[in-house]
């Protein structure tokens, strides 16, 4: 695993940036895994700004994103779908048809995870997953368990993942109970996996996920075993690592 640790927000979405931008510049026909939430939306910005400015080209590019809520239409400004046109796939040269989000308003869940599954396994697997971090340290909607679910899949959410979110809803109750999520496995095949986390709610997560027990429990611990695994912190996130590894700029082991 590998740590970076950034200032703040802004020095981690430019990381973040050069990481994707890199990755999209060496393999044009990257597929990329893709994540929701406050915390990406710095390194999307950036991603959009390259693109406007030096033409990073998308038009090669697949992405698959990692959950959605249940019930939601992409459509709905509250869906994760909906969020992605807003923050990316409008604003750059990603072609419609190569942009995947799990369908929330699939009549059999079941059977919406196997057909997930199996167009990520069509375009060749994931080159670079992005990942956020709940303050439980779920990574998609991978919530705290007694076991991991492997691939794409109907999870009930945290009553913390709840009002976590709620911020992104007019009222409490309205949170989808209920979403779909890549599960670990999908996570893990990624060839690589980039986590950001920004804030000081989420040190605890931060800590679990490279300090920890590799436990269900505290999910984001399995990017242990991952074999090109990035977390990038702020100093706020990164604060309850060890005090030496923070005297770094990036940090291995
Ligand atoms: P956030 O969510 O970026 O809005 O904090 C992260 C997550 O829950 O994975």
């Amino acid at each position: 695993m590998r740590l970076i640790f950034a200032k703040d927000y802004e020095d981690m979405s430019c990381e973040a940036a050069k990481i994707v931008s890199g990755q999209l510049y060496l393999k044009p026909q990257s597929v990329l895994g893709l994540a929701t939430g406050s915390t990406p939306i710095g390194l999307y910005d950036r991603l959009v700004q390259v693109h406007q400015t030096v033409g990073l080209d998308f038009s090669g590019v697949t992405t698959f994103n990692l959950d959605e809520y249940v019930g939601l239409s992409s459509e709905n400004p509250e869906s994760y779908h909906y969020f992605m046109k807003e923050h990316l796939f409008s604003r750059v040269n990603l072609r419609p048809d190569h942009c995947f989000v799990p369908n929330g308003m699939a009549e059999d869940l079941e059977e919406e995870g196997r057909r997930y599954d199996a167009l990520i396994e069509q375009a060749g697997g994931i080159d670079l997953q992005v990942l956020g971090i709940g303050r439980n340290a779920h990574i998609g909607f991978n919530e705290p368990d007694i076991k991991f679910e492997a691939m794409t899949h109907k999870v009930r959410l945290d009553d913390e993942t709840i009002r976590a979110n709620a911020r992104f809803f007019a009222r409490e109750e309205d949170v989808p109970r209920y979403a779909i999520s890549m599960g670990i496995r999908n996570i893990m095949l990624a060839r690589r996996v980039l986590l950001l986390a920004s804030g000081p709610e989420k040190a605890e997560a931060v800590y679990a996920a490279a300090c920890g027990n590799v436990s269900p429990k505290a999910p984001a611990s399995i990017l242990q075993l991952h074999r090109d695994a990035t977390i990038i912190a702020d100093a706020a996130a990164a604060a309850r690592l060890p005090e030496a590894w923070r005297e770094h700029r990036s940090y291995h082991f």
